[in-house]
């Protein structure tokens, strides 16, 4: 039976950590769907398209999994997991901060789909200190975002993201 994983988010953009992730978690499963979601409480600087194209770009690029899809998902996780039939939604874990709003989520997805774990996977040490908040910051304010976000789609980010 095919064992089918989704790694949701909001990618804006995705980083370094991000795609540790998708490339550790894309040989654990026979499926990785990367969900590509909104989260209410933040306003993304990157159309889902863009985040979309975004992923798909570094994915090719960098670890040429022949498994890992791109999805954009609406609505609730848990529902889109039912519609995936997928089996489990993988977290990424970076320092006990993101432990609480994480196990709120994982105990709520799974009492409204009782049939999909949360498994949580922790970060690469190199890169726990990455967020695309951070990214996102540093690239506005014309930093350097080398070693933070894949090298294929740096150029795209900065961008978007740097006008001068
Ligand atoms: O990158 P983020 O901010 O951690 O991504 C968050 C995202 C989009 C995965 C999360 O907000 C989400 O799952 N949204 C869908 C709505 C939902 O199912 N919420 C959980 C129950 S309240």
């Amino acid at each position: 039976m095919i064992k089918t994983a989704i790694y949701p988010g909001s990618f804006d953009p995705l980083t370094n950590g991000h795609l540790d992730i998708i490339c550790r978690a894309s040989k654990l499963f026979d499926k990785l769907i990367v969900a590509v979601g909104n989260n209410e409480t933040k306003k993304p600087a990157f159309t889902v398209q863009e985040r979309i194209c975004l992923i798909e770009k570094a994915v090719n690029h960098t670890i040429k999994s022949y498994n890992v899809e791109v999805k954009h998902f609406d609505g609730l996780l848990a529902d889109f997991a039912y519609k995936m039939g997928a089996d489990c939604v993988i977290k990424g874990l970076r320092a006990m901060s993101d432990f609480e709003y994480e196990f709120q989520m994982a105990l709520l997805n799974k009492s409204l789909n009782p049939d999909v774990e949360t498994l949580f996977m922790m970060t690469n040490v190199s890169y726990s200190y990455v967020s695309s908040s951070a990214v996102k910051e540093i690239a506005k304010n014309g930093g350097n975002i080398d070693g933070l976000v894949p090298d294929s789609i740096k150029n795209d980010i900065l961008k978007k993201l740097y006008s001068v």
